[in-house]
């Protein structure tokens, strides 16, 4: 079985920023209540650009930064769950418009943990000797099914695409990885499809008639606050190591609530928590590669450095991987 690392890490967020005092004039909500209760200041929202031109633009970012070109790749992975259509797969416009000519391409739905999912599936191919090179993006225009009139979750989400080039190694970049789900509680995290509607089905089949995301904030906090801990410790547990030897954990970016909680519960110092969710809201797939390129382009990462990603989501589904820097 051959190794696995990040080559390269990139991001995207759309231009316009939306402040709490912004959605305060659209919504009765403030500035105060959103930083107090999430840790959100603002958020990007898109004026026209999709899910596949945010992810192109991160892949691009990506790509550069890991010095490979777009026919080296070998697969593209995009985890979104606002793709820019049913078919073709926001994966395969990406092919498209990044010249990927021999990459296979697919898209997943892992909810907010997405990216994790979408980590551990391109790592089997490498593992596997299939594939060199696997691009696996989130990317996200949650303000396409976000409910504009509801302020319990409006002013929670944000857009935006971060992608990693997974490639092949010597050295071990991609340690453990952890992804589980617990379809039972789906229904506090939900976003309708379409309807059943044909000549053969009866008028009167339940339907909320839209796919607004439509959320028990409390139930998500619980599941959030008890997953993230005991998805760290397993990862832990799995690789032998301690906190101490882990330089950043990258959970997804919802609420620092959240985030600050696992910390406590891992007795971990919270400085070795990134937190930008007051930039970006909770931009679900998007938020921990949005996350791991802002602390790669710092300069924060050394050769050699132990990280931790942990997610949850939608599913309701969490997840999280070790990693190791390799410069
Ligand atoms: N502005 C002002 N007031 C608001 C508001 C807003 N934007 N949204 C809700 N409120 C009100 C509620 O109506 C409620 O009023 P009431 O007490 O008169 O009924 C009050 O604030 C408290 O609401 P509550 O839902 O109890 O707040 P909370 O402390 O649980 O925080 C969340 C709400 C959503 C921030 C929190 O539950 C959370 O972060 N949950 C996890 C959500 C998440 O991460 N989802 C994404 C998963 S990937």
């Amino acid at each position: 079985m051959g190794e696995v690392y990040i080559s390269g890490t990139g991001r995207y967020v759309p231009e316009n920023i939306v402040t709490n005092d912004d959605l305060a004039k659209i919504v009765d909500t403030s500035d105060e209540w959103i930083s107090s209760r999430s840790g959100i200041k603002e958020r990007r929202i898109t004026s026209g650009e999709n899910t596949s031109d945010l992810a192109v633009k991160a892949a691009k970012n990506a790509l550069e930064n890991a010095g490979v070109s777009a026919e080296k790749v070998d697969l593209i992975i995009v985890a979104t769950v606002t793709p820019d259509m049913f078919t073709p797969a926001t994966a395969c416009l990406v092919q498209s418009k990044l010249g990927a000519k021999k990459a296979a391409a697919f898209d997943i739905n892992a909810a907010c943990t997405g990216f994790i999912y979408g980590i551990s599936v391109g790592t089997q191919f490498i593992k596997t000797g299939v594939y060199n090179h696997v691009l696996v993006i989130g990317a996200e225009t949650l303000s396409k099914i976000v409910n504009w009139q509801d302020r319990s979750t409006c002013v929670l989400f944000g857009d935006g695409a971060g992608a990693v080039l997974l490639s092949s190694s010597k050295v071990r970049g991609v340690g453990s990885i952890l992804i589980a789900a617990d379809g039972e509680k789906g229904e506090v995290l939900q976003s309708h499809a379409l309807p059943i509607n044909n000549p053969y089905a009866p008028d009167n089949i339940e339907h909320p008639g839209h796919n607004h995301i439509v959320m028990d904030g409390r139930e998500v906090f619980k599941f959030a606050t008890s997953v993230m801990a005991e998805s760290v410790e397993e990862i832990l547990k799995r690789e032998n190591l301690t906190m101490d030897d882990i330089q950043y954990v990258i959970p997804h970016q919802a609420n620092v609530r959240i985030i600050d909680y696992a910390a406590k519960k891992l007795s971990a110092d919270p400085s070795k928590f990134y937190v930008n969710l007051d930039k970006y809201g909770n931009t679900s797939s998007a938020s921990i590669p949005i996350a791991l390129d802002e602390i790669n382009r710092k300069g924060l990462l050394s050769n050699g450095d132990k990280l931790i990603i942990v997610g949850f989501g939608g599913g309701l589904t969490n997840g999280a991987a070790f990693l190791q820097w390799q410069k």
